[in-house]
């Protein structure tokens, strides 16, 4: 049987990367499935300094954005990561079979920490956490932007060795991205980078919940190039292939009749035409998190109820795992 995992940090509001790449997949795939585990990951967002009021604040932002995104929490279990012990307690296990070597050749690894003197650990143990959530599940199906990839290879990895040291235990996860178009948004400052939360010019990206005002002005400002004509080509025209991209998705329309449309009118014309799309796009969706957002009571139950379900599951599979390492007597 398919059981789909995922997370999401916690961390301020989300793009419109998080949103293609992520969690637009996550609702479509809980029209067809039956098992969806989907984790706010709190414990990651603590591995670089933060503030726990706003930390607080961003759970509940973001248990609202998800609702709002069109999350069914009768659907899918939609659980606070910090809420289940498992998490922690299969990090420390998988922790004790894996390198240091491995994790330092990671490449968010290497791109967080090359400008810090004094490095956290927990951001060098960041990826066994993440195996450790996709694990704790027994896991199959992992949906995620093409950004992750390498991260789940590391719980493939963890998963096979852990398997052969101690006897069959857990499926071998596979990753799902979704189309090429979406797995990698493209920031909007600089096409050959993705779009991240992390990056420090707000105008390099969308957010769901941005004032209309700023994502007109953003997608306006978005660096193209120096032709004029509206063309798909991601990899010599990545900036226009971007925007094509989100335009296509919140349209619905394929790539080739956006083009076809857009035949005559120039690039800078084109940006108004996908500005009024996105925002057409986001209006319900902001109005549906707003919506939440004044219910904390409920986000608070919604949370609640997914944590017992996902603590029950991880329980249960913690108890094998814990047989398996020689911690359990089962005479
Ligand atoms: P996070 O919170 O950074 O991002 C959440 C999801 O958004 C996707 N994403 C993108 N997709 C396309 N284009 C982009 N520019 C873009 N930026 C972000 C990410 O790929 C991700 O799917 N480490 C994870 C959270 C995590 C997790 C897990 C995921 C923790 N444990 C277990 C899966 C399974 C992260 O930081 O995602």
């Amino acid at each position: 049987p398919k059981r789909i995992f995922s997370g999401i940090q916690p961390t301020g509001s989300i793009h419109l990367g998080n949103y293609l790449g992520a969690i637009a997949q996550w609702v479509k795939l809980q029209e067809q499935n039956e098992d969806v585990i989907l984790s706010i990951v709190d414990l990651h967002s603590m591995t670089l300094p933060h503030e726990p009021k706003i930390l607080s604040r961003n759970i509940l932002e973001m248990t609202a954005t998800l609702l709002g995104c069109g999350i069914d929490p009768d659907r899918v279990v939609l659980f606070q990561q910090s809420a289940v012990p498992a998490h922690t307690e299969l990090c420390w296990c998988l922790g004790c079979i894996s390198t240091m070597a491995r994790l330092a050749h990671l490449p968010q690894y290497k791109e967080k920490s090359k400008d810090m003197k004094d490095i956290p650990l927990g951001l060098f143990v960041y990826p066994i956490l993440q195996a450790a959530d996709i694990l704790a599940y027994k896991t199959t199906h992992v949906p995620v932007g093409e950004d992750q990839v390498q991260q789940i290879q590391l719980a493939q990895d963890l998963a096979r060795m852990f398997n052969s040291r101690f006897g069959d235990t857990f499926p071998i996860p596979h990753t799902i991205t979704t189309g090429a178009e979406y797995a990698r948004l493209r920031s909007l400052r600089d096409p050959s980078k993705k779009m991240s939360k992390s990056d420090p010019d707000p105008k390099s990206r969308i957010c769901l919940t941005d004032n209309f005002d700023d994502v007109v002005r953003n997608i306006k400002k978005a660096v193209t190039d120096f032709t004029s004509e509206v063309t798909y080509d991601p990899e010599g025209r990545p900036g226009v292939s971007n925007l094509i991209g989100i335009h296509s998705f919140v349209t619905k329309k394929p790539v080739e009749d956006i083009c076809k449309e857009a035949e005559g009118i120039n690039t800078g014309q084109y940006k108004l035409v996908v500005a009024e799309a996105v925002v057409s796009y986001l209006r319900p969706i902001q109005d549906r998190i707003s919506y939440y957002l004044k219910d904390e009571r409920y986000l608070l139950d919604v949370l609640r109820r997914g944590g017992e379900k996902a603590g029950e599951i991880s329980e249960r599979n913690m108890e094998e795992v814990r047989c398996r390492l020689g911690l359990r007597f089962t005479a």
